[in-house]
């Protein structure tokens, strides 16, 4: 078992599930004790499934992690509500997020079951839904997604908190988004439009050159830059749901903070110096957002 939880470095899945759920507050003796024995849970199903690089985090919001601990993470916090001109980002925070992935639906399918089941009476389903890979790793929109993502040993270094806080050490800040896509406004801009959308080409998967990039684009709009000049990363995890009369983004991402996450909100909803928002907000409507704390493996244990 690895120190962090295993949902959060792994490499992209083609399979998952994104669950969260709210807590019956007089039950908080049996929440604890099953989220102390998931770790054990999640590897028995990992080992009943040896290759299908079945993967599991646990997430806790601001709103329940005082029932469970005296210390709290350092930036754990309520979704921001953040509001420009056009775009207005609402929180809807829940208590708990489960966030399974693999490369089988019935492996992701039995682990939410086992842990679902496991939690009982102590919570109460808030929202399912099931995300699949979209031909190489395509967002509905028709673009590439994920492949600005930190690689290799960079991913643990962006998404984990280090000895900064040293009792929450190996744990990650969790965001999650629902987008609906309005896919028939989408669909009526032509290829440069939406080219210039996100300041990269559409078949190719080419980032645009610098100067090339409207103010306006999605990767300038969330291409950030500390006082250094250094990149301001997060780890994406997002993929897309769709039923025939519902399309969209499960927008998740993972960070060792908070900040960056929400300085790229800003930067989307905000916009620059000049007020140059994001127009991928055009196409898109986000129905949630919500923030958590996966914290590690061992923290989860000394629960019970
Ligand atoms: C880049 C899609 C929302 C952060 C991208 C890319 C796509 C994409 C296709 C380019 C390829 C790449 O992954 O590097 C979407 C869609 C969204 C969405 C469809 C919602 C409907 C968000 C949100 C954030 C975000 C809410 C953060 C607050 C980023 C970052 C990059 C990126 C950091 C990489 C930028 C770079 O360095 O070039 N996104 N995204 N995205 N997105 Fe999003």
């Amino acid at each position: 078992m690895t120190i962090y939880q295993s949902g959060i470095i792994a490499e992209a899945s083609s399979d998952a599930l994104f669950i969260t759920l709210n807590v019956d507050r007089s039950e908080i003796n049996a929440l604890r004790n099953t989220l102390g024995a998931a770790p054990a849970l999640i590897e028995e199903l990992q080992s009943q499934f040896p290759a299908a690089e079945l993967h599991a985090s646990i997430g806790l919001s601001s709103l329940i992690w005082d029932d469970l601990d005296r210390n709290r993470p350092q930036f754990l916090a309520p979704f921001p509500h953040i509001a420009g001109k056009d775009i207005e980002f609402i929180p809807t925070d829940v208590d708990l997020v489960l966030h399974i992935r693999s490369s089988r639906h019935d492996a992701t399918y039995q682990l939410a079951n086992v842990l679902f089941n496991a939690f009982g009476s102590s919570v109460r389903l808030v929202e399912e839904v099931s995300c699949f890979k979209y031909l190489d790793n395509r967002d509905l929109t028709g673009f590439v997604d994920g492949t600005e993502n930190p690689a290799g040993e960079q991913r643990k270094a962006v998404a984990l908190v280090g000895s900064e806080d040293q009792s929450f050490e190996h744990g990650s800040y969790f965001n999650l988004m629902r987008f609906v896509h309005d896919l028939e406004k989408w669909e009526n801009e032509d290829l440069k439009t939406q080219e210039d959308v996100y300041g990269r080409t559409k078949h190719t998967n080419q980032e645009y050159p610098s100067a090339e990039k409207s103010v306006h684009a999605h990767t300038k709009r969330t291409s950030l830059k500390d006082e250094n000049g250094d990149s301001l990363e997060i780890l994406r995890h997002s993929m897309p749901f769709a039923s025939l009369t519902e399309k969209g983004l499960m927008f998740a991402s993972y960070s060792k903070t908070p900040v960056i996450f929400n300085l790229m909100l800003e930067s989307m909803v905000k916009g620059d110096e000049h007020g140059n928002t994001d127009h991928l907000m055009k196409y898109t409507r986000a129905t949630t957002g919500q923030a958590f704390f996966v914290p590690s493996n061992k923290w989860l244990v000394s629960l019970s």
